[in-house]
């Protein structure tokens, strides 16, 4: 495994994969393949990529711990940009289908709801991150500066999932929240446990 996270188009190769929900989104949505309501399959389907990969991203450490595939570090800010990358497209989809792009319509929305405030927050949050990303403010902050920063991402966890929750609320319909509820609280709870042991 380690050889093959080496190879020169292994990188390219996961970058693409990464992209492929979002090109069958596309695709799905011009050939009518998102069911009567497009606009909601959209922000709906852009909201669960953008969990999943906060759920891959957060599945690397461990994996890297439990297998000694150490090379898996480097496609971690990969996978971080891309949960932001899904979080601003299910954001656009807000604000395009549900706002019409009316900002004034927007800045007081998000306020008003608590669901919506709250995966805002987790957004800005993503958003502080990806922007601290790029090797040269890790050296401008420092590894420990950095790293306590990046720590950041376990807040946008219990975000996400209130979010989800509070939205689902309104249906009843909780049993997705708590498989992702579920996944997410292993991936925490296995880093936990390896700090408490520390
Ligand atoms: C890290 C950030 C976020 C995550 C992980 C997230 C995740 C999700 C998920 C999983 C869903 C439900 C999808 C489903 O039913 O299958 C959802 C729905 C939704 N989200 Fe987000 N979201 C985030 C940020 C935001 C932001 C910033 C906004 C708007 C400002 C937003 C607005 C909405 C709306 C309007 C819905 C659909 C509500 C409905 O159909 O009734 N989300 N989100």
């Amino acid at each position: 495994m380690q050889a093959w996270l080496l190879k020169p188009w292994a990188k390219p190769l996961v970058f693409v994969l990464c992209l492929l929900p979002c090109i069958w989104l596309f695709y799905a949505a011009s050939t009518d393949g998102l069911g009567a309501n497009p606009a909601e399959a959209l922000l709906r389907r852009t909201g669960d990529w953008t969990l999943r990969f906060l759920c891959i991203v957060l599945v690397v450490t461990p994996l890297r711990q439990i297998s000694g595939w150490n090379l898996l570090v480097r496609y971690r800010r990969m996978l971080g940009l891309y949960a932001f990358f899904y979080a601003c497209l299910h954001l656009l989809c807000y604000a395009w289908f549900d706002m019409g792009l009316d900002w004034g319509d927007i800045v007081a929305d998000i306020p008003k709801r608590p669901f919506i405030l709250v995966g805002f927050a987790a957004w800005s949050i993503l958003l502080v991150l990806a922007v601290t990303s790029p090797k040269a403010v890790l050296k401008a902050l420092g590894g420990k500066r950095w790293q306590w920063l990046h720590r950041a991402v376990y807040l946008v966890v219990p975000l996400a999932l209130l979010h989800f929750f509070w939205m689902r609320a309104g249906k009843n319909n909780f049993a997705e929240v708590f498989v992702y509820a579920a996944i997410l609280a292993a991936l925490l709870g296995w880093r936990a446990v390896r700090a408490i042991k520390k």
